[in-house]
C-alpha cells in the first residue's frame, strides 16, 4: 500500500446564469468560504501570514488591527477531519501535503501499512491549522477513521509500462474492500473519495461493501476523476492558446482508456476544433496516464498531478460541507444519466453529497462524442460488473 472567463450564459437544469468561469468553479458562482483550490490562489491564505502580520505591526499597528478584523471575517473555520488511507505512497505523500495546506481542515489523519510516521512528522511542521496524526497498520485503522468527515483512498499499487489500470484489479480490489469495510464500521457518514485503480471497478466494489454493511449512501461515494478534467483543461488551453484559468472541459464516462470521454464541444469558453484536433486531444487525454507511466519507465504512474487533482476534489468537498451552495465537479458516481449504474459526469455537491446531476452536458453532443459515448459503454459496463461480482463473492462481517 505504501506504494501507494469569459462570460457565458448557459443552463444548469432550469437555472440560467452568466458569470465568469474558473476551473474549480466552472459555473462562476460565488464561494461562501472564499477558499478554492485553484493551485496558487489557495496557498496565499497561509504562506506566512503571521510573519507578515508581525512585520506590519512594527510599522503600522492600526492597519494590522483592521486587517486582523477583516481576516477574522474572511478566514474560514478549520473544522473538518480528513483521513488519507495510503498516505505514505506516491500519491499519498504529496496529497497529504496539499490537504495540510487547506484552511478548512482541523485534523489530518494519515494511515498506511508502513512508513507513515515519518511522513506525518514531516508534514506536521507546516504552520497551517490542521493537527496531523499517524496510524500504522490494520490495528490502528479504526482510530484513524473515527469522527472523520472525508476519507480519501489512494492506497494500492500503481501501473508499470505495458499495464492497463485493470491489470491492478487483483491487488487493489482487496485493498479497497478492506479499507471501505473499515470506513463502514467507523465513519459511515463520511464522504469517500476513491483514487485506487481501476476506479471503474473499485467504486462499484466500495458500493457493494457499503451495501453489505447496510450503510451505503450513493451520494457520498465518489470516484476521483478530477485528473481527467485537469488534463483536458491543460491540453485544450495549450492547443487553443487560452488562459488556463478560464478553461473548463467536462470529462464524462469512466477513468480508464476509452472510457474517459472529454466533451470538447462543451468547452468553456467556447472554442472550435478541427476534426484532427478533436481526435488528437481526445486520444491524448485518454492516454495521459499512460504517457506518465511510460515516462516514469517502471517507477510508477502519475502521483504529483494526481495529488493536485485529488486535493482539488477534497477542497471542493470541504467547501460543500461548509455550506458553499455552488460546488460543481466531475466525478465517477452512481448515476442514472445513462443506462450504466456508475458514470462520471459533472455533479453538484452539497452538504449531503451529490445534490444534482448536470444532464445538459450530455445533451447536444457532437457526432464524434455520441459515437465515443456508445463505444465506451461495453467496457465500462464490464468493469462495473467485474467489481460487483468481486464484492459479492466476499463475506463481510458486520
Ligand atoms: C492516472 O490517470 C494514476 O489513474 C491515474 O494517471
Amino acid at each position: 500500500m505504501a506504494t501507494a472567463a469569459s462570460a457565458a450564459t448557459f443552463s444548469i437544469g432550469t437555472a440560467q446564469t452568466g458569470r465568469s468561469l474558473s476551473p474549480s468553479n466552472p459555473f462562476g458562482f460565488k464561494s461562501n468560504s472564499q477558499v478554492n483550490f485553484s493551485g496558487l490562489k489557495a496557498m496565499s491564505s497561509f504562506s506566512g501570514n503571521e510573519t507578515c502580520a508581525a512585520l506590519r505591526a512594527t510599522f503600522a499597528p492600526k492597519a494590522v488591527k483592521e486587517n486582523q478584523n477583516r481576516n477574522h471575517i474572511l478566514q474560514p473555520q478549520a473544522s473538518y477531519k480528513v483521513a488519507l488511507l495510503g498516505a505514505a505512497g506516491g500519491i499519498g505523500q504529496p496529497l497529504a501535503l496539499l490537504i495540510k495546506m487547506s484552511p478548512l481542515v482541523s485534523d489530518l489523519h494519515l494511515y498506511d501499512i508502513a512508513n507513515v510516521k515519518g511522513v506525518a512528522a514531516d508534514i506536521s511542521h507546516c504552520n497551517t491549522p490542521s493537527k496531523v496524526a499517524d496510524f500504522t497498520g490494520a490495528a490502528e485503522l479504526a482510530n484513524c477513521l473515527k469522527g472523520v468527515d472525508v476519507v480519501v483512498i489512494p492506497a494500492g499499487v500503481p501501473r508499470k509500462p505495458g499495464m492497463t489500470r485493470d491489470d491492478l484489479f487483483n491487488i487493489n480490489a482487496g485493498i479497497v474492500r478492506d479499507l471501505v469495510s473499515a470506513v463502514a464500521d467507523n465513519c459511515p457518514g463520511a464522504f469517500i473519495h476513491i483514487i485506487s485503480n481501476p476506479v471503474n471497478s473499485t467504486v462499484p466494489i466500495a458500493a457493494e461493501i457499503l451495501k453489505q454493511k447496510g450503510v451505503y449512501d450513493p451520494k457520498k461515494l465518489f470516484g476521483v476523476s478530477t485528473l481527467d478534467v485537469v488534463r483536458a483543461n491543460t491540453f485544450v488551453a495549450q492547443r487553443k492558446n487560452l488562459r488556463l484559468i478560464d478553461v473548463d472541459v467536462p470529462v464524462v464516462g469512466g477513468h480508464a482508456g476509452i472510457t474517459i470521454l472529454p466533451l470538447l464541444s462543451k468547452t468553456k469558453p467556447s472554442a472550435s476544433f478541427t476534426d484532427e484536433e478533436i481526435e488528437e486531444l481526445t486520444v491524448r487525454i485518454q492516454n495521459a496516464g499512460t504517457e506518465v507511466v511510460e515516462a516514469k519507465a517502471g517507477a510508477g504512474s502519475a502521483t504529483l498531478s494526481m495529488a493536485y487533482a485529488a486535493a482539488r476534489f477534497v477542497e471542493s468537498s470541504l467547501r460543500a460541507l461548509d455550506g458553499d451552495a455552488d460546488v460543481y465537479e466531475c466525478s465517477y458516481v452512481q448515476s442514472d444519466l445513462t443506462d450504466l449504474p456508475f458514470f462520471a459526469s459533472r455533479v453538484k455537491i452539497g452538504r449531503k453529497g451529490v445534490e444534482a446531476f448536470i444532464p445538459t452536458d450530455l445533451q447536444g453532443l457532437s457526432e464524434y462524442e455520441q459515437k465515443a459515448l456508445e463505444a465506451l459503454k461495453p467496457e465500462l459496463k464490464a468493469s462495473i460488473e467485474k467489481g460487483v461480482a468481486f464484492a459479492q463473492k466476499q463475506t463481510v462481517t458486520c
